[in-house]
């Protein structure tokens, strides 16, 4: 693991522009359930398809609601952990630096991340269902999704099955991933598109891919360096010797 961690900073050491793009496993050591996992104990019984679809919102407004307002409260329950504690700071480090997640969860900005992409939207923000308008400031621990000042009800700000991503922050994810030079993946099982792709356009253009996750996935075919291991400590050790042979650490 060190030899890896010590290429891994020699091509820090020679990179303009990194994007970190992150998944699920970056936010399993603060405690945050990913999808999946997230469907347990009362929510068990419910598929994707009646908690995370247009459809499924329509045909019961009060549990989608209910669902996200459970995932919020765990969401504001956990802190940011050391992986992207160690992120925030790499970008003090290199010229530029980009956070690119399919998170939802606003825990890179919360550990410091400024500019963050987030490609699947987030659970903080909301808008109305038929026009789209933005939602600020909803109370907690509501039943039911409130109105907006249109008369149609709020809902998540999250890209639901079968959604679109925001066209703005896809185009800006794939346009860094063209331009970048060293692409970290972190905890994504590279599994769901259009994100999923983003390292492949990184990699077609010349990138270096560094992929930090404690499994294989279809991506670590086409790594530089594989670190198998967990974010929260892979991440740290990265940092420290980087700043160790850059001079950056006192
Ligand atoms: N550090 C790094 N990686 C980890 C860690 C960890 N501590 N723990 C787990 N992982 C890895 C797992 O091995 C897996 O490859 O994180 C990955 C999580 O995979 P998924 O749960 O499928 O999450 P993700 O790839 O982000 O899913 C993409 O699918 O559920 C939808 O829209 C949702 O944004 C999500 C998208």
């Amino acid at each position: 693991m060190q030899q890896l961690i010590e290429k891994t900073t020699q091509l820090l050491t020679t990179a303009k522009s990194v994007v970190v793009f992150t998944g699920a496993g970056v936010s399993k050591e603060s405690g945050i359930p990913t999808f999946r996992d997230a469907q347990e104990g009362l929510w068990a019984n419910y598929d994707p398809q009646t908690l995370a679809t247009p459809e499924g919102f329509a045909a019961n407004p009060p549990l989608v609601w209910q669902w996200y307002e459970w995932r919020r409260q765990k969401v504001r329950d956990v802190e940011p952990n050391a992986g992207h504690l160690a992120i925030a700071k790499l970008a003090d480090l290199v010229p530029s630096l980009s956070v690119v997640t399919q998170n939802v969860d606003g825990l890179h900005a919360r550990a410091g991340s400024k500019g963050v992409l987030e490609l699947h939207g987030s659970i903080a923000r909301h808008f109305c269902f038929d026009k789209h308008h933005q939602a600020e400031n909803i109370e907690d621990g509501l039943k039911e999704p409130p109105l907006c000042h249109c008369g149609s009800m709020l809902r998540p700000a999250v890209v639901w099955f079968g959604e679109s991503l925001p066209a703005k922050v896809l185009d800006d994810a794939f346009r860094l991933s063209k331009e970048c030079d060293l692409m970290f993946v972190v905890g994504t099982a590279g599994v769901v598109y259009p994100a999923a792709s983003l390292p492949y356009i990184a990699k077609d253009a010349g990138a270096k891919v560094v992929e930090i996750n404690p499994e294989p996935t279809p991506i670590t075919d086409i790594a530089d360096v594989f670190l198998p291991g967990y974010s929260g400590q892979v991440l740290p050790q990265i940092v420290t010797m980087f700043e160790k042979i850059t001079g950056s650490h006192p």
